[in-house]
């Protein structure tokens, strides 16, 4: 592998938070050919760098039945994603909740109702034409927190690989973050969502904006906050469709 190669892979992980890579010594042939080559050579294993052409139907068959974090122990259905799959817009979020644990669709519980009403209603008063299934959603984690608790760091780095797969697949124009988790999660900010709404990150070269998550929308005397999101909202899908 030349030196750039070697370079490329050890970035694209970097970009992923894997930092951990095997290093293995490399068999040395039985015959030695001409010249000899070293008795003994290190190389780097690399996991396979996620190829460009990968589909999300193979990130999901890479998924399987997941038991690589504790999540899996109280899940009923692994929620993976839905949606458009050439979308040039994706929406994540935190985790599946009880909905969505049952259904195996990302935000098809309350919040997720209300998530469709924001995207469908701006989008019509915007004189966008845009459904949800248009546009693609998913989470950080796959599986649901045990009531619903925030994940733990360990879950979304296990889990965040397969998020950021799917970005990688999607290269979508912008990504939304619903709320403080995936706001972090997807920009490596650590600030609250307060100060990071409204506001443009990246994932790697692409915009990222940052916005409420609609089940804090959902409680009572939140005006200020529900009129912000309405803003960002506007903000992003005219970033991505005018
Ligand atoms: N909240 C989330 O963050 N994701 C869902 O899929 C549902 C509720």
């Amino acid at each position: 592998m030349t030196p750039d190669r070697l370079r490329q892979y050890l970035e694209f992980y970097r970009d992923l938070g894997v930092g951990d890579l095997y290093r293995r010594e490399a068999r040395v042939a039985a015959a030695a050919p001409e010249p000899p080559p070293p008795p003994v050579r290190i190389e780097v294993e690399l996991p396979p760098m996620a190829p460009t052409a990968e589909t999300l139907l193979q990130i999901l068959e890479d998924i399987g039945d997941c038991q690589r974090c504790r999540l899996h122990e109280g899940r009923n259905k692994l929620v993976f994603g839905v949606g458009n799959e050439r979308s040039p817009l994706v929406f994540v979020g935190e985790g599946p909740g009880a909905d969505e644990d049952e259904q195996g669709i990302p935000f098809v519980g309350r919040a997720g109702q209300l998530l469709t009403q924001m995207i469908e209603n701006t989008a019509r008063k915007e004189g966008m034409p845009l459904r949800r299934e248009d546009v693609y959603i998913c989470n950080v984690v796959k599986c649901r927190p045990p009531q619903n608790r925030t994940p733990e760091p360990d879950e979304m780095e296990i889990c965040g690989q397969f998020l950021y797969r799917q970005l990688s697949t999607i290269r979508p124009k912008a990504i939304c973050a619903l709320g403080g988790t995936a706001a972090r999660a997807v920009t490596g900010h650590k600030e609250g969502v307060t100060k990071m709404r409204g506001r443009w990150f990246q994932w790697r070269d692409i915009p990222v904006l940052v916005t409420y998550h609609p089940s804090y929308l959902l409680r009572p005397y939140n005006q200020t906050a529900k009129r912000e999101a309405w803003e960002d909202l506007k903000k992003v899908l005219h970033f991505v469709y005018d």
